[in-house]
Order: structure tokens, then sequence, then C-alpha cells
């Protein structure tokens, strides 16, 4: 079993070794929910002790907005460029960060590139509709030429009742087998908290429903675990 990228955390709560890990999330389609899923995974990180910085590069600039608003301790956030990612890369670097994430504008194919090129892995996100992953086939494109690791994150799903899935997640589901897609174990549903809680920059694990909270716990544990370690792993084979 791999250990977790966390499982190098020292005591002082930094990276120990230092390693800077570089997450880009991406889909060339807009409103799939990068934002969500950007600042999600950057709070998540953060409340388990990672050095964290959230690169927006979308001239929307929504997750700087959503980090913005957070009262206390949280992540950093920068907005940039795609051009300018790689100096704050660096930045980071020197500044003992462990994860950077970097969230993207939609449709905007050099900056994205700008951004897979910069990550040890990407997480795609998708809704769970036919014109969605019709969509997602150009971003899988970038991301398969640019020999990354990724996976897809369906977002927006409805709530599965009774362990059954409903019928656009199956179909959706089939869809992103057949293209042989890595798809992430953990599904977001629709819940509108995930909207509430970036009003104020927080995560859904610190708001009182539960169901999301395991959600957004369950999605972290597998980038960390299964994406970032891999990630880590690959590059080491490729060293050595
Ligand atoms: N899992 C979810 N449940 C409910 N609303 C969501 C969810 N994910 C995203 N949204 C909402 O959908 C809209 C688009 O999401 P956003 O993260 O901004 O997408 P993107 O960054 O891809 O354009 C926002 O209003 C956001 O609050
Ligand atoms: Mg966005």
């Amino acid at each position: 079993m791999r250990a977790p990228f966390s499982a190098i955390v020292g005591p002082d709560g930094f990276g120990v070794d230092g390693p800077l890990r570089t997450l880009a999330v991406i889909a060339l389609k807009g409103g799939s929910g990068k934002t969500t899923v950007a600042t999600h995974l950057a709070l998540a990180a953060h409340l388990r002790g990672l050095k964290t910085l959230l690169v927006d590069i979308d001239p929307q600039a929504s997750s700087h907005e959503v980090l913005s608003a957070r009262q206390g301790p949280g992540p950093e956030c920068v907005t940039s460029a795609g051009s300018k990612v790689m100096a704050t890369q660096l930045a980071a670097v020197g500044l003992k960060t462990d994860l950077l994430i970097i969230d993207t504008p939609a449709g905007v194919v050099e900056d994205v590139s700008e951004a897979i090129v910069l990550a040890d892995a990407a997480v795609m996100v998708v809704r769970p509709t036919l014109l969605d992953i019709a969509a997602l086939a150009r971003t899988l494109a970038l991301v398969r030429r640019l020999r990354k690791p990724s996976t897809v994150v369906v977002n927006q799903a409805p709530v599965a009742r009774e362990g059954v899935e409903a019928p656009v997640v199956k179909r959706a589901l089939r869809a992103l087998e057949y293209m042989r897609l890595p798809i992430a174990p953990v599904i977001v549903r629709a819940r509108s908290v995930y909207q509430t809680a970036v009003e104020t920059g927080r995560s859904a694990e610190e708001m009182p429903d539960q169901a999301a909270a395991r959600e957004i716990a369950a999605l972290w544990d597998y980038v960390d675990k299964a994406l970032l370690q891999a990630a880590l792993e690959e590059q080491a084979e490729v060293e050595a």
C-alpha cells in the first residue's frame, strides 16, 4: 500500500524533505466545478497541515475570491497567468510549499496546457451529462499528449438513492469507462453546502453537512494517496 503524500509531513506541519507537489484542476468546459474542487482540495490539504498554495490562472479569479473571503488561517492564494505559473512554482519551492494547486480557466488551451506541463498530476472535473463528457475528449487529449497521471472527478451528480445511481450517472460512468478514463472512486454530489461553504472561504469539511464532509475527505485521500504518490513514484522511475 502506498504511503500517502501527507505522510511526509514533519512535526512542524511542513514537509520534511519538501518535494513540492503540483496538481492542475482542469476542464475545457466552464461550470463543471473546477473552482469548487480546486478550493476544496486546497482547504483539505491545509486542514491536514500541508503548506498549500492555490494559483488561480482563470481571469475570473473565482478561487481567489473564495479563499480571500476566509477568516483566519487558510491556504495561500495568488492570481497569475498561464505564462507566469512557472515563476510562481519556483517561488513556492523556495517557500517550502508542500502542495501547489492550479485552478484553470475553461477553453484557454494554452493556459491549461501550461498548467498540465507544470503539474505532477491532473484532476479533470466533469458533470455527468453527455455534453460535458463529449467536451472532456479534448481535455483528455491534452493530458494524454503531455503524459500526465490523471483522474476524472464526476461532480454535481444527483445523490444516489439507497445506493442506486440515477440513470444519468450510470450513463455517464459507462461513457467514461468506454473512454478508458481513470475515474476517481469518489463522486461529488450536487449539494447546496458546496455553494454556501465557499461564500465564506470554507470547505464543506468545516460545515455541519456530514455527507459532504465525508465526500471531500475521501476525495482528498484518493488524490493524496493514489494520484500524487503515483506521480512521485513515476517521477522517481524516470529519474533513476
Ligand atoms: N457539487 C456541487 N454541488 C452544488 N453546486 C456546485 C457543485 N459544484 C459546483 N457547483 C456550483 O456550480 C457552479 C460552477 O462551479 P465552479 O466550481 O465555479 O465551476 P468552474 O470553475 O468549472 O467554472 C457554481 O455556482 C458552484 O457553486
Ligand atoms: Mg472556475
